[in-house]
């Protein structure tokens, strides 16, 4: 132990893979920590990477801990719903999941009592902010050793062979792929040339669409989460496992970006999120059903706001607390049911009923003459001023021209 540090343990967010494991021995060789505990949280991956996670700390002699914070961010991405979430058309899986991943670690720091938390992050992506977002809420001291020794894959493999460190095998294909629950990015290698068309195989939640036969879903919600599917109440979890599979495959739920990040780079990134697609779209189709249209166009601010937040990793700032304010109070009337149409790759709302709709039948019907006392002949009025500050604009726009020229 070095003198410095009031305890000699570290905390490593742990994945087992090439940058977390290369972590392991830095940690105590560069950093001076005699002892350090691999931490993975469990937002909802595949079982493999845990296998994997384990067989690698395993081989590292590495004391490690799985922490299960499914439902937790689950509970999170259905927030995300009522907020219509998405950035640029990604919905947000991977940044949702860092904050609750980074409070997950750092509550197993606390109970340990390390003095220091680490990521295997580099420097150049979103994650790197969105853990330290968390942690440096802490004393904790905050360690990055692929970015503050300024490593490259190359060196960390060549550091691999030599220390003989178990890396092979596992998530370490062409692609570099984050899965959770909400959805599966894929990026690097080929894929990060704009002008690359994605090869089918690279996804894996999402069939070719075309093949499964046309199907509908109804979905319940209320007060703008969905509680139930085809009648039958689920929990989070299993509410967006069920939809991901159902909507995967009819290939639904793919994206291909231009994802601006955080620090400037542009970075071409596929996604699938079946679920996700299916819950967004029926929730704005609830919402377009009960909310005035003057709350359905100022919610698009607020919702575009709390998925700015919630891409940086800033979930926790007292803006989204006073975005929810807002969304909380518009959610109240967003129980009903959505009917969603899956087909080919498409996800369509086909039907929606709310006891809090904003409709009346008797009023947008042809068929009668007065409804509250207003009748089609009041519209008149109205007519006569629509539009009228443009005409007067435009005529006396006319006006000045022809004098002009009559000079
Ligand atoms: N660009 C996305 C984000 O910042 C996801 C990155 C996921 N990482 C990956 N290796 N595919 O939220």
């Amino acid at each position: 132990m070095t003198s410095d540090h009031e305890s000699d343990k570290v905390a490593l967010a742990f994945s087992g893979g090439l940058d977390t494991t290369v972590c392991v021995p830095l940690l105590k060789e560069e950093y001076g920590y005699d002892e350090v505990i691999g931490v993975t949280v469990d937002v909802g991956q595949p079982e493999a990477e845990f296998d994997e996670a384990e067989a690698t700390a395993a081989a590292l002699n590495l004391e490690h801990y799985v922490v299960d914070a499914q439902s937790a961010f689950a509970d999170l991405c259905l927030d995300a719903v009522r907020a219509n979430a998405d950035y640029q058309g990604y919905p947000l899986g991977t940044a949702l999941a860092r904050p609750v991943i980074a409070q997950a670690i750092l509550e197993v720091a606390e109970e340990h009592d390390c003095a220091a938390i680490a990521h295997g992050c580099t420097g150049k992506g979103n994650d790197q902010l969105r853990f330290e977002a968390v942690w440096r809420q802490s004393p904790l001291e905050v360690i990055a050793p692929v970015r503050e020794l300024g490593l490259t894959r190359e060196w960390e493999n060549e550091y691999a062979a030599e220390r003989e460190l178990p890396v092979e095998g596992g998530n370490e294909g062409a692609w570099s792929i984050d899965t959770n629950l909400w959805s599966r990015s894929v990026e690097g290698d080929d894929l990060e040339d704009p002008g690359y068309v994605p090869p089918e195989d690279i996804y894996e939640w999402t069939a070719a669409p075309g093949n499964a036969e046309t199907e509908l879903v109804e979905l319940e919600f209320e007060n703008g989460y969905p509680v139930a599917v085809d009648g039958e109440a689920m929990d989070s979890v299993a509410l967006v496992e069920h939809l991901n599979e159902r909507a995967g495959a009819h290939g639904i739920g793919r994206t291909d970006v231009m994802e601006d990040r955080m620090l400037g780079l542009k970075v071409r990134e596929n996604y699938e999120h079946p679920a996700a697609t299916v819950l967004l779209t029926a929730h704005e189709a609830l919402e377009g059903l009960v909310l005035t249209q003057e709350e359905r166009s100022f919610k698009q601010q607020i919702d575009q706001q709390w998925s700015q937040k919630a891409y940086q990793g800033l979930i926790d700032a007292p803006l989204v607390g006073a975005l929810e304010g807002f969304v909380d109070e518009t959610q109240t009337r967003v129980t009903g049911t959505v009917t969603v149409k899956l087909e080919g790759g498409q996800c369509r709302a086909v039907a929606r009923e709310s006891e809090y709709a904003v409709y009346s039948e008797e009023a947008a019907s042809f068929n009668t003459e007065t409804v509250d006392g207003i009748e089609q002949a009041d519209a008149t009025g109205v007519a006569k001023y629509h539009g009228y500050q443009g005409r007067l604009a435009n005529s006396v726009i006319d006006g000045v021209a022809r004098a002009g020229t009559e000079k």
